[in-house]
């Protein structure tokens, strides 16, 4: 019943690549096949790893309300999972799709069904593979209108555009990160950032494919803007054009106007623009913003074009170059955090005051000792070390025989523990000249067990470890308030008083300021297995991660459903 309820639904309103027919089609049987597709960019064929041979890939367009049914066909020779970034999914933690996390990996060969509702959230989200690094290439948009018969609460815009910035590799982006797992050493910085998968005219062999969106003078444009990159944030602008900011990661904010946008990866921005300028080309530009000092990065800038009909077309011989945006220095974190901390909820919120989890993790980077007996090529991160990460001194480790929400749900011992450390184990200066001791921290599969209901505050602090570095850090399955942010070591008896507890943003990933800290509440009202961690791939593999075990409440509502009968086993 649920099923044929949820198929109709999608019949009915979701649009995938913006075809309805092409999904109604595929919407019963194979909806997205993961395969490879030739893909060429910067000179170079590539066999990359696509849904349905699209790069980047379909478009989900649904209601707020819907629910979504989607058959992923693994036609690749990689295990893959598709998440849904930023989906609450309430008690459908095995439609979540991290890998060994809520499910086993769907191999080369293999299927599996998602179905979950969105429920509350309006604006935009996105998809991308959760295993591996294959989300380099397997990533697009998830746009949600408003609930049928209700309005956005701004005008409604002439067109909507979704924005994809992602990252790329003239190689293989699998063999990238599994060399560099294998040395120890940072794995190599991409070649080219693109938009809507095109890395646009300063790069070679690429202006032929320059995203062009086009604008009629005087309308309005909502542009979707999505950091679907790997490893960077990104600064994004528009030539003589501002942005207004009217919703991030699926929640609504209260307007306000800026000429340059900061998303982490795994973060969206809503912006309104509109035709003002005169009729023209104008580039649309993105470059890294870039926290960790003298990291190695990739330092291109990738363009698309704005492009109003109305714009005379020049004579035959004439090369008119559109105008292009000034974009911040990479290292500029004064415009990067005057950004993240301009986000008001676009309402006065419901923000717990009363705090029954009350958490403090550091997140940053560390560098492990040569195994002894390890042969030096495996050990070539700085010093003849190899590259860690962990939070509160514990780096990550994905289990690899079971789902830790399987384990969890069928009592399996021995997949994790549950003694994640609620403050760090050692209580030190994070942001200062920390003691070499302190760099090397320890790998566990732990997690930390929540009752259902329970209140939690969180801050996350930033350490200096190996470097300092501006972390998006996002929690699976739920969004959070960001009450504050700061720089240096979070003081809890002066830096309350910055909390803002009326309006604070509702996200899902929260840019933690480089050698600074941020401050979340949720509620724990949605019980699951929720990965939490810094959505710079490099960071995941390195181990900056941890989950959150949400116990099952005492209703039949308050817990997780029963898994799906094709989930896939390990
Ligand atoms: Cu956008 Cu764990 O992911």
């Amino acid at each position: 019943m649920e099923t044929q309820r949820g198929e109709k639904e999608i019949e009915k309103r979701v649009k995938f690549a913006g075809k309805k027919e092409e999904f109604l089609r595929q919407g019963r049987s194979k909806l997205s096949t993961i395969q490879a597709t030739p893909v060429k960019r910067l000179c170079n064929m590539h066999s990359t790893i696509t849904v349905n041979g699209q790069f980047p890939g379909p478009t989900l367009e649904v209601n707020n309300g819907d629910t979504l049914v989607v058959k992923v066909v693994n036609r690749a020779q990689y295990n893959v999972t598709i998440h849904w970034h930023g989906v609450r999914q309430m008690r459908t933690a095995w439609a979540d799709g991290p890998e060994f996390i809520t499910q086993c990996p769907i191999r080369p060969g293999g299927s599996y069904t998602y179905r979950f509702t969105i429920q509350g959230q309006e604006g935009t989200l996105w998809w991308h593979a959760h295993s591996s690094w294959l989300r380099a290439t397997v990533y697009g948009a998830l746009v949600i209108h408003p609930k049928e018969g209700t309005a956005y609460p701004f005008p409604k815009p002439k067109r909507q555009t979704p924005i994809l910035l992602g990252e790329w590799w003239d190689a293989n982006p699998i063999d990238v990160i599994r060399q560099a797992t294998r040395t120890g050493a940072a794995p190599n910085a991409s070649d080219a950032y693109t938009i809507n998968g095109q890395p646009g005219d300063l790069y070679k062999c690429s202006n032929q494919d320059t995203t062009i969106v086009h604008v009629d003078s005087g309308e309005t444009n909502l542009l979707r803007v999505i950091n679907s990159g790997l490893n960077q944030q990104l600064f994004f602008s528009v030539a003589n054009h501002k942005f207004t900011v009217v919703g991030a990661d699926a929640s609504y904010v209260k307007p306000f106007t800026t000429s340059v946008l900061m998303l982490g990866p795994g973060q969206t921005t809503d912006v309104l623009i509109t035709a003002n300028q005169p009729p023209a080309r104008y580039y649309m530009a993105a470059r890294a913003y870039s926290s960790a000092q003298g990291a190695p990065f990739d330092n291109t800038t990738t363009t698309a074009i704005l492009e109003y009909k109305a714009a005379p077309c020049p004579a035959k011989g004439v090369k008119i170059n559109p105008a292009f945006p000034s974009l911040p220095a990479f290292n500029d974190t004064a415009t990067a955090t005057a950004f993240t901390s301009s986000f008001r909820s676009a309402s006065k919120v419901q923000v717990p005051t009363e705090i029954d989890e009350d958490l403090f993790f550091t997140v940053g980077l560390g560098l492990n000792n040569c195994p002894a007996g390890a042969s030096s090529s495996s050990c070539q991160g700085p010093n003849g070390t190899r590259f860690t990460a962990s939070m509160n001194n514990v780096s990550f480790v994905l289990p690899s025989n079971f789902s830790l929400l399987q384990a969890h749900h069928q009592g399996i011992p021995g997949v994790f523990s549950t003694d994640f450390p609620s403050s760090p184990p050692v209580k030190f200066d994070y942001t200062g000249n920390v003691s070499r001791s302190l760099w090397q921290p320890i790998s566990a599969t732990k997690v930390y067990k929540l009752s259902y209901g329970a209140r939690v505050q969180l801050v996350l602090q930033g350490t200096s470890i190996v470097t300092a570095e501006n972390h998006p850090i996002h929690l699976h399955g739920y969004d959070f308030y960001i009450l504050a942010e700061g720089f240096g070591n979070f003081n809890p008896q002066t830096d309350t008083s910055k909390f803002n507890l009326v309006d604070p943003p509702l996200r899902n990933t929260a840019s933690v300021p480089v050698n600074g800290w941020s401050v979340i509440r949720f509620v724990a009202d949605n019980p699951g297995i929720w990965l939490m961690h810094c959505h710079l791939d490099v960071h995941i593999t390195w181990g900056l991660a941890m989950a959150f075990l949400v116990e099952n409440g005492v209703t039949e509502l308050e817990a997780v459903e029963e898994p799906p009968v094709d989930l896939p086993v390990c």
